[in-house]
């Protein structure tokens, strides 16, 4: 090789090695300055909502520590696995996050629990958080079902502010109610409860016969107390159905009774329970009941939950 050609591969193993050099100082740079951090956080904050989409994440706000500083995180978002662990992003940083006590492996996230020692010993002591999804506004007329999301599937809201076209009309009750219904009956007839329906499905039309004839009995206001206006009625949506006696009689018999603990097994509230009367905006009707679905009702009967407290929603006219 001459003393040139020498001299020039000299020169392009310097630059090579420079090169190789530059490109490792700039990965550990990237690397140290990298916004990506896992940290074991402690969430303990108080849970504001379930995602119903995916049923594995949920929404909480409250204080995560990271190993060297506390950190106020709100509106937190994560996806759990379900045993407790969620992943999220604080400001940019990954942080494994320990959730206590508000998941299960179901996904579902319970209200908030805490517990605290008396002298006594421990007492549990359940603080009922709010769920508050954010729901749109009541569409303007002509008005379109409302659907709320409860794990990916479409709940049917329907109440004084989420009323039903007047086109809506299903002309009996949905046949996945009424098999929900004949199974019911007959677990409650081998308890000797006799369940009978005393009014299913109402068009929008008879909702509008009904409601005048309550107007001209008892005034505007008595009527709205007890009875929907023409469009409001869960009737027409054809997902509910009183049971009889409808009336005040109802509460206290085998039937109310028998309901109360066993409803939700078939997928059934009673939709306008007692004390809950300015959350619904009805009377206590212990006989009306509504279909949501196994696992759905059976989470409402939890945590005694109506629908507007679940979905955090008014049941106003406008
Ligand atoms: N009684 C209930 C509220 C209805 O009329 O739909
Ligand atoms: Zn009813």
């Amino acid at each position: 090789m001459s003393r040139n050609k020498k001299h020039y591969k000299l020169r392009v193993d310097r630059l090579l090695i420079v090169a190789v050099g530059i490109a490792a100082i700039i990965t550990v740079v990237l690397f140290a300055c990298s916004d990506k951090e896992t940290d074991n956080g402690k969430l303990d904050g108080s849970l504001l909502n379930t995602d119903n989409e995916s049923g594995l994440g949920f929404v909480a706000s409250g204080i995560t520590e990271f190993s060297d500083r506390p950190t106020e995180i709100t509106d937190f978002y994560a996806v759990t696995d379900g045993n407790g662990s969620a992943v999220t992003d604080v400001n940019g940083s990954e942080v494994t996050v320990k959730v206590d006590g508000m998941i299960d492996e179901t996904g579902i996230v319970p209200p908030n629990e805490s517990t605290s020692q008396t002298s006594e010993g421990t007492d549990k002591k359940t603080e009922t958080s709010a769920f508050t999804q954010q729901q749109d506004k009541p569409k303007s007329p002509p008005y379109t079902p409302t659907y709320m999301k409860y794990k990916g599937k479409d709940i049917m809201v329907v109440n004084k502010s989420y009323p039903l076209p007047k086109t809506y009309n299903p002309g009996e009750l949905e046949s996945y109610v009424q098999s929900a219904f004949d199974e019911m009956k007959k677990a409650a007839k081998q308890d000797g409860a006799d369940l009978q329906i005393g009014s299913g499905f109402r068009s929008w039309e008879k909702q509008n016969e009904l409601y005048d004839k309550y107007v001209k009995r008892d005034g505007v206001a008595k009527a709205d107390t007890y009875s929907a206006r023409p469009g409001y009625s869960e009737h027409q949506s054809g997902l509910a159905f009183d049971l009889t006696p409808i009336d005040d009689s109802f509460s206290g018999t085998k039937q109310d009774l028998w309901l109360q603990e066993n409803a939700h097994k078939f997928g059934f509230i009673v939709r306008f329970p007692k004390g809950k009367e300015n959350i619904t905006g009805y009377k206590y009707e212990p006989w009306h009941l509504r279909y949501v679905g196994k696992e759905f009702a059976e989470e409402l009967h939890n945590y005694g939950l109506t629908l507007e407290e679940f979905f955090n929603i008014d049941s106003k006219y406008n």
